[in-house]
């Protein structure tokens, strides 16, 4: 899989660091609170699982399932919720980690509608941010890094399913995705 990488964006040491930080803040923010994680599938699994070993205090969570890409590069119009949450968040403190935000139409979606059930707060986790891409406003309380409008796979991130499994975050060739 090396081979179609362009460039490593972020190594997994590098990442490792990152996820630490976001950890900390995190441990920090919620003292004495027992937050409900939610993770965005499919992409958010690897960051997820690394987070919540970092993160101390008594956590639960949970995945949600919602479409935005398709197997091309572009995310679409509408929120379908494809897996949703198995417990009532009304009163409780919600952490969403998302692996990456890109035009913000996922989550300028799922996130009023998760509003709408009451959490007693709602705060969002994203490992990469491309805010050259924005087009809807989303605000982000836990940013790993901001990255430039590249097509980054790897950790989480897929190209067409692939690639997921890779421990860093690299740019893809363009011939990968153009053939
Ligand atoms: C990615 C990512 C977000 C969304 C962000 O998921 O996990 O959910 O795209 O893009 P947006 O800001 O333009 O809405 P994707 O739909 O690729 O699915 P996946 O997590 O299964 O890879």
């Amino acid at each position: 899989m090396q081979k179609d990488m362009e460039q490593i964006l972020f190594s997994e040491q590098e990442i490792k660091d990152c996820v630490s930080r976001l950890a900390g803040e995190i441990n920090r923010d919620y003292a004495g609170k027992e937050p409900l994680v939610v993770g965005i599938l499919q992409g958010s699994f690897v960051f997820l699982a690394d987070l919540v070993r970092q993160i101390t205090l008594p956590i639960r969570v949970e995945f949600m399932s919602v479409s935005s890409y398709g197997s091309g590069t572009e995310s679409s119009g509408s929120l379908n919720i494809r897996l949703d949450l198995a417990e009532d968040i009304a009163g409780r403190d919600v952490i969403l980690v998302e692996d990456i935000l890109d035009s913000g139409n996922t989550l300028s979606r799922l996130i009023p509608s998760l509003q709408e059930r009451g959490p007693a707060s709602l705060k969002l986790c994203v490992l990469l941010d491309k805010p050259d891409r924005r087009v809807k406003e989303v605000s982000v309380d836990y940013l790993g890094y901001s990255i430039p409008d590249a097509f980054v796979v790897g950790y989480g991130l897929d190209y067409d399913q692939k690639y997921r499994n890779l421990p860093y975050v690299g740019i893809l060739k363009p011939e990968v995705y153009s053939k």
